[in-house]
């Protein structure tokens, strides 16, 4: 009735969320991970469940209990996400991507621990992650019934470097964060952001590699990440 779609606007819809950081192992002791906290994923995963979707969240390990009537799926690495992510992606008709997910992993995980004998130095390679995002933007479904929405973090050229990364991911959405910004960043209950939209329906970047000029972008003043998360 009309009260349910006032309260529950999302109600038949089912989001997918992605939260957190990823955890890319070393050897059995060890690994290659980022500060990330889950929060602003967390905030969106209940927000998404109090307004009425059925809501799967993909978590990184974080310290956050699990928000109330979601469907939560705990993954480590950046490959398990990806797989998680893949499991859910088709019938999500809202996705959200607000992990912060490893770009590169070791190339090797050592069955057993490292050891400092014998060793001046250590040499580790890493090999790059899929980008589940990018891929979620080359599988997304044509008919314009999901929505998807990338995050990106930054520490210069906020609006450079989010606009390329909206386009290239073929997103409808990306909320853009400056790490520095007073009240914004890793582990805050609070953040900044600018919202960028494709003005002019998504498309590649350029041969120069800079994006097409068809971005709208919405500064938002500082708020909770609850609060900006609905
Ligand atoms: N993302 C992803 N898979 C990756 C890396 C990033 O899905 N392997 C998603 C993030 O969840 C986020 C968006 O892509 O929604 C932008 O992530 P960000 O790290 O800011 O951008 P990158 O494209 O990885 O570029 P860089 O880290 O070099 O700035
Ligand atoms: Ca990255």
């Amino acid at each position: 009735d009309d009260n349910d779609s006032d309260e529950r606007p999302l109600a038949g819809l089912s989001a997918l969320i992605t939260a957190g950081p990823t955890q890319e192992p070393l050897d059995p002791v060890r690994y290659i991970t980022n500060h990330s906290t889950g929060k602003m994923g967390y905030a969106l995963a209940q927000a998404a469940k109090a307004l009425g979707a059925e809501v799967t969240l993909v978590s990184g390990p974080v310290a956050l209990p699990e928000p109330a009537g979601v469907n939560v799926v705990h993954v480590l690495s950046a490959e398990d996400m990806f797989e998680a992510v893949q499991r859910h992606f088709a019938s999500a008709d809202i996705v959200v991507m607000a992990a912060a997910v490893g770009d590169f992993r070791p190339e090797h995980a050592d069955a057993e621990k490292i050891k400092k004998q014998g060793r001046a130095d250590l040499t580790v390679r890493l090999v790059s992650n899929p980008d589940i995002l990018a891929w979620m933007g080359g599988h997304r479904r044509t008919d314009g019934s999901q929505a998807l929405c990338g995050f990106a973090m930054e520490t210069q050229d906020l609006i450079h470097n989010a606009a390329r990364k909206l386009l290239a991911k073929r997103c409808d959405m990306l909320v853009a964060n400056d790490l520095r910004e007073p009240g914004a960043g890793f582990a805050t209950d609070t953040n900044v952001v600018t919202i960028l939209t494709p003005a002019g329906g998504c498309g590649d970047d350029d041969d120069n590699g800079l994006p097409n000029q068809q971005v709208r972008t919405e500064r938002l003043p500082q708020m909770p990440k609850t609060q900006l998360a609905a």
